[in-house]
């Protein structure tokens, strides 16, 4: 039994440098030199015998700006397994349709999702607070948090309904894919492609953090318009992980995901065997200090999708299947403005979570490791106390470090699971936080 951990997350060994898969972008990775065939994909004689596979991202025939796919040279094919029979772990992971609970107009908060006492690992750990669309359509979204507190020993999962966005809040995670190891802690995220394999270790005794199931299209980096060439989150600080590859010869229970399904299978070998690989569809990871904000730097608070870090469009033009946006630190600058988010109805359905400090338009109630939902066309903004305060403050530059929150956005609304609507960690007083405006003394 040998390990081969070529890892190199950020390290600066990525060999074709460290872009966002997709779009052009093309690596060619090898653990072991010489494992890459050179000039075809599928030779008679691979390398050391190396069995050659393709990982198709989207169709074949998808357009070659769409197109994302990885050619992996492996020690087995992953068609070797046994039948798939029912996984009966993961009481709380859902997926679509989302009809346990009534989707409901109410603006619904969470406490922060309690730490596992039982040993408790990334896939057992996962709890669905919501979804949208339909993983048979490829539409929409699912959105769960996860609580672990042990690493995935001898277990891979791979989910074929969709990738994941995987946003720790609580400890760093080592995601050990068929492509190599990222690590992401909190601030960062990992983006695990449909159908991937993969297995969460802990970095810390436990961890916590957030979840976005994409059923739709892949996330991809949002246009610019005419904010130009850079800025928003840069292509070259997302980075895609050196082949690396497991050598061992063990008892192995992968799990799948399909059609909202769980689904176990027992391997006598590590399925992450993948030696070598090239191609534009891979896992990786982003720092969201990294993240280049834009905002006013005259009046006005800017529509929050000055914000987006990924977007997975819809067939809607500019109306996205789901948006990844960000409330990273920044200065605020506007003049004669009122500051913190406004008030507002929106047609697309906002979930937000928060990984670090404070919210700026909640005074109080929104925690790291809550959560709250503002389904499609219901109103939200700043609490009162947020609303009063900023309607007097000094419009000096004023910077917002202590923060970091974040938005999964759909088009679609977000119906609510059962356990997010029965839950003792939702807020019944949600409301209250809007309750007490009183019509101005003009009117009185
Ligand atoms: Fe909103």
């Amino acid at each position: 039994m040998t390990s081969h951990d070529t890892v190199a997350n950020g390290a600066g060994t990525a060999p074709a440098g460290a872009m966002m898969p997709g779009f052009g972008n093309h690596f060619s990775t090898e653990a072991i030199p010489g494992a890459l065939p050179i000039g075809q994909n599928s030779p008679q004689r691979t390398p050391f015998g190396l069995f050659a596979e393709q990982l198709s991202g989207t169709a074949f025939t998808a357009p070659r700006t769409e197109n994302r796919r990885a050619w992996l040279y492996r020690l087995r094919p992953s068609a070797n397994h046994p039948p798939f029979e029912r996984y009966a772990g993961a009481p709380h992971l859902q997926s679509s349709p989302f009809d346990a609970a009534n989707a409901s107009p109410n603006r619904m908060r969470w406490n922060p999702l309690p730490l596992p006492e039982a040993a408790t690992d990334f896939v057992d750990g996962m709890v669905t607070y919501g979804g949208t669309g339909d993983v048979a359509t490829g539409d929409g979204v699912a959105i769960h948090l996860y609580a672990a507190n042990r690493s995935m020993a001898d277990r891979v999962f791979m989910n074929a309904d969709g990738e994941l966005l995987i946003v720790p809040e609580v400890g760093g995670l080592r995601i050990v894919t068929e492509m190599g190891v990222l690590i992401v802690e909190p601030l960062q995220i990992a983006l695990v492609p449909r159908g991937l394999r993969f297995r969460v270790e802990l970095c810390e005794p436990t961890a916590r953090g957030y979840v976005l199931e994409n059923y739709g299209a892949a996330f991809r980096l949002p246009d610019l318009g005419p904010i130009g060439s850079n800025g928003l989150a840069n292509p070259r600080d997302f980075e895609t992980p050196s082949a690396a590859f497991e050598d061992r010869d063990v008892s192995t229970e992968l799990i799948q995901k399909f059609q909202g399904g769980l689904w176990a299978t027992q391997l006598d070998y590590s399925p992450l065997d993948v030696v070598a690989w090239h191609g534009n569809l891979a896992p990786c990871a982003y720092d969201l200090r990294r993240f280049n904000t834009i905002n006013t730097v005259s009046f006005d608070h800017p529509d929050p999708s000055i914000f987006t870090v990924l977007t997975s469009p819809s067939h809607t033009s500019g109306t996205a299947n789901s948006d990844f946006v960000i409330f990273p630190p920044r200065w605020m600058v506007a003049e004669h403005t009122f500051r913190p988010p406004w008030f507002h109805r929106n047609v697309m359905s906002e979930f937000m979570g928060l990984i670090h400090g404070s919210y700026d338009a909640k005074a109080d109630g929104f925690a790291p490791g809550g959560a709250s939902l503002h389904n499609q066309m219901n109103g939200h903004g700043p609490d009162r106390a947020t609303y009063e305060k900023a309607i007097v403050d000094d419009l000096t530059p004023h910077r917002i470090s202590d923060t970091m929150a974040f938005m999964f956005e759909t088009r679609l609304v977000i119906r609510p699971s059962r356990f997010a609507v029965e839950t003792p960690l939702v807020h019944l007083d949600y409301d209250d936080c809007w309750a007490g405006f009183v019509k101005p003394e003009a009117f009185r």
